[in-house]
């Protein structure tokens, strides 16, 4: 399968990249075809809300062309994506959150008859990673993730989150395990 995954930390060395390149080498191990996307680095303007991507259902007609195109371009032509980013503020990192907003060009009827989406049948999956637990900081965020995947008609093929993080090097042992985990869902469920 062809899987892109979605960095949106701006730390490369950090706990969510840590734990992403874990997910990303069992991926490779299991022979699929995986390229990382990191966002910071990347020019991805926030939604202007103009619409004018709803005149054109079919194709992703946002006005804006910035790296947020070839992105969701990339996304339609995978397998699966996995969106990977740091709790901010019990929410998602803003490189991140630009790029779900751009989504908005994706989807057609959200809620109405005809919902269509460039995304839909697509897997999907969430890896998040924060200081606090998962209930006082996180719970929100994959609620909203979970509205994303309806949004977008895709399919969560799965999730985690790391909670009281420090550093990259005293992620615990058991992480890995529920990484690889995580990596298997991906291409499996
Ligand atoms: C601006 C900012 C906001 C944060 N907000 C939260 C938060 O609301 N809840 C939480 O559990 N951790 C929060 N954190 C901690 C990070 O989510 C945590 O350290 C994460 O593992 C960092 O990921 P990274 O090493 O990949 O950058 C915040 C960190 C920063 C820098």
């Amino acid at each position: 399968m062809r899987i892109t995954t979605l960095l949106g930390s701006a730390r490369k060395k950090g706990n969510t990249a840590t734990v992403l390149e874990w997910i990303e080498q069992e991926l490779g191990a299991m022979g699929h075809d995986v390229e990382r996307i990191y966002l910071n680095k990347k020019s991805i303007q926030g939604c202007l809300g103009c619409a004018k991507c709803r005149e054109t259902p079919h194709e992703i007609a946002c006005v804006q062309k910035d790296d947020a195109i070839d992105i969701m371009e990339k996304m339609i032509l995978s397998d699966a994506t996995l969106f990977a980013s740091p709790v901010y503020f019990w929410g998602f990192s803003a490189q991140i959150k630009a790029l779900i907003d751009r989504g908005f060009s994706l989807v057609t009827n959200y809620h109405r008859p005809g919902h269509t989406s460039l995304m839909e049948g697509k897997r999907v999956g969430l890896l998040v990673t924060g200081a606090g637990t998962y209930g006082d900081n996180a719970e929100g965020l994959f609620t909203s993730f979970d509205r994303i995947v309806e949004f977008l008609l895709a399919r969560k093929s799965g999730e985690l989150y790391v909670g009281e993080c420090t550093t990259p090097d005293a992620l615990p042992e058991d992480i890995k395990n529920k990484a690889l985990d995580l990596a298997r869902s991906m291409v499996e469920k």
